[in-house]
Order: C-alpha cells, then structure tokens, then sequence
C-alpha cells in the first residue's frame, strides 16, 4: 500500500486548522481554485464541515480532491472509533475519506496501541478510508505498528517538519520504511521571514522563504500542508510547486541549525529529538 500512497496523496495540501465558518470555506474555495487538491482536516479542528461545503461548492467531482482527516484521541476507547469516522463522513458528505490518520498517539500512553490501530484495520476494512496512517508517532511507535501490522501498511506519518526543524530521524526512519512523511508546520507558523540562508535562496529565486521550505520539503520528497486565512498567500504558498531548487541550495537547508519544536504538549510521546 505505501507504494500506491506514494503515487496517489497530493504532495500539497492545504491545512484546514483554524479556518472556521464562512471564512473558513472561502479560504478552502480559494485553495481549490489556485490548484490544491488535497485538504488535511481532523475530528479535533472543527472543519470537516467547512470542508464538506467547500468540496460541494468547489464544482470538483469528488475522485478530484484527495481528503485527510484525523481520529481524535478522544475517540479510541474499544468501540468508539468507527462510529467516530462515520460521524466524520457525515460532516465531510462523503462515502470514504481517502486517508485517515491516528492523531496523536495515546495520550501519555495511556492506551496500548492495539487498541486503537486495530480499530482503525477495521475501519478500513468496513470501507469508511482509502489509506491509513498516523501523525506525531515517534521511531518505536511506528515499529510497533508495523510489526502488528506488517510492513506497507502505513500511508504516511503527519509530523512537525520545517527547515528549521528538521526532524531527522523519525524522517529517516519513515524514508527507510517506505512511510511518506507529511510535514505540519511546514512553513514554521509563518516564522521564517529574516532567516538570512532561506532569505538569499528565495533573493536567487524570486521567491518568498516560504516558497523556498515548501519547494525543500517537495524536494525531499514529503507532502506539505501549509494553511493561510489570505489568498495571495494561499495561491503563493501553492506557487512552491512551481519552484525547483538545485542541489546546493538543498545542501544548504539541509544544514541549517535546528530550532525548538513547535508543538510539544506535556502529554505527548517521548520524541525521538
Ligand atoms: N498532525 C498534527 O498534529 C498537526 C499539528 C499542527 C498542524 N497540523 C496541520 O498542518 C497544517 C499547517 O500547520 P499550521 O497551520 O500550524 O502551520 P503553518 O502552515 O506552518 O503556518 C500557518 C501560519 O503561517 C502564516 N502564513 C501562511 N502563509 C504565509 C506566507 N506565505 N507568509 C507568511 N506567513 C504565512 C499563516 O497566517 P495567515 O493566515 O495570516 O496567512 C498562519 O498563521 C494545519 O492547518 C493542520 O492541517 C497538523
């Protein structure tokens, strides 16, 4: 299956956090219409019905939009799972989402993985997601997985990953597993700007630094899901598709210092770096 995944998920998506109400599904409209078609939502947003109504109202059939959404920890007690996604279907308006991610790992560990992965092989077998994967799961994690579930299983894991935090080694682990990585936060919540190495690649490209993380992370091979609530910034962010850095400025990104991560909740697993 991750070979299949490789080939079938947008590597650029557009986020849904945050964009909420009527705002939200214009932002959404507006996305489609510059070329987006992929939409990453979750349970845990809100926006699966923005999304729903901006997939009904975008005049795309529905094979045209490849959509993510997430199963909220809240939602993996023995039981609760598929129940969950159909409620999830209903506010999308669609049959099967085609990806659907394990949010977080159980908070604090709290639940053996078992419980809830196995939860989400049954969804997928009753029909209700395309692929599936998960987000934020650390090296054991996803060994853990892949040893209950063998190997291929897993599309993707959806984890922070920008220039300035690179995430490296579960990055390599994906790579070696097959698991396309999909970066959040790929443009560092917009904190990019004065970063004098991305600064000069975008000054020889004419483009912004957030163009030049998004093109990095394509290069690289990820999928990207940067949001914006602004069009000129939700059509330039799509524009990085465009964009084809050469090696050395590759080189160059790859080597820049690490910052903090930007999302760690006290509950969180123990990450890998
Ligand atoms: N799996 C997970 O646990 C997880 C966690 C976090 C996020 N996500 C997903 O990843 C998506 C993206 O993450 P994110 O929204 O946190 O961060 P992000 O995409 O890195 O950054 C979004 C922020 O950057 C600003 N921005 C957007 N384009 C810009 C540009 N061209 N120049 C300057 N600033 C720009 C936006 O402000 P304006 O609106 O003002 O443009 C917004 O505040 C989310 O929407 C969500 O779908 C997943």
């Amino acid at each position: 299956m991750a070979v299949e995944a490789r080939n079938i998920i947008p590597r650029m998506g557009y986020g849904t956090w945050g964009r909420l109400g009527d705002e939200g599904v214009e932002a959404m409209l507006a996305a489609l219409g510059v070329g987006y078609r992929h939409l990453d939502t979750a349970q845990g947003y809100g926006t699966e019905p923005m999304v729903g109504e901006a997939l009904r109202r975008s005049g795309l059939s529905r094979h045209e939009v490849f959509v993510t959404t997430k199963i909220d920890p809240d939602n993996y007690r023995p039981g609760k799972l598929a129940p969950s996604l159909r409620r999830s279907l209903d506010q999308l308006g669609v049959d099967m989402v085609d990806l659907t991610l394990l949010h977080w790992p159980s908070p604090r560990g709290e639940l053996p993985l078992a419980v809830y992965l196995d939860q989400l092989v049954a969804a997928h077998q009753a029909g209700l997601t395309r692929l599936i994967g998960v987000s934020n799961f650390t090296i054991a994690l996803l060994d853990e997985a892949e040893r209950r579930l063998g190997p291929g299983r897993i599309a993707t894991n959806q984890i922070e990953l920008n220039p300035l935090f690179k995430n490296d080694k579960v990055a390599a682990e994906c790579r070696r597993r097959g698991i396309l990585v999909t970066c959040y936060l790929p443009i560092a919540h917009g904190s990019l700007a004065g970063n004098p190495r991305l600064e000069a690649i975008g000054a020889r490209h004419g483009a912004s630094v957030e163009q030049v993380a998004l093109a990095w992370e394509l290069a690289k091979g990820y999928a990207a899901i940067p949001t914006s609530s602004r069009r000129e910034r939700i059509a330039s962010n799509f524009a990085a598709t465009r964009l084809h850095l050469p090696p050395d400025d590759i080189a160059a990104i790859d080597a820049l210092a690490d910052g903090p991560r930007g999302i760690a909740p006290d509950w969180g697993p123990a990450w890998d770096a």
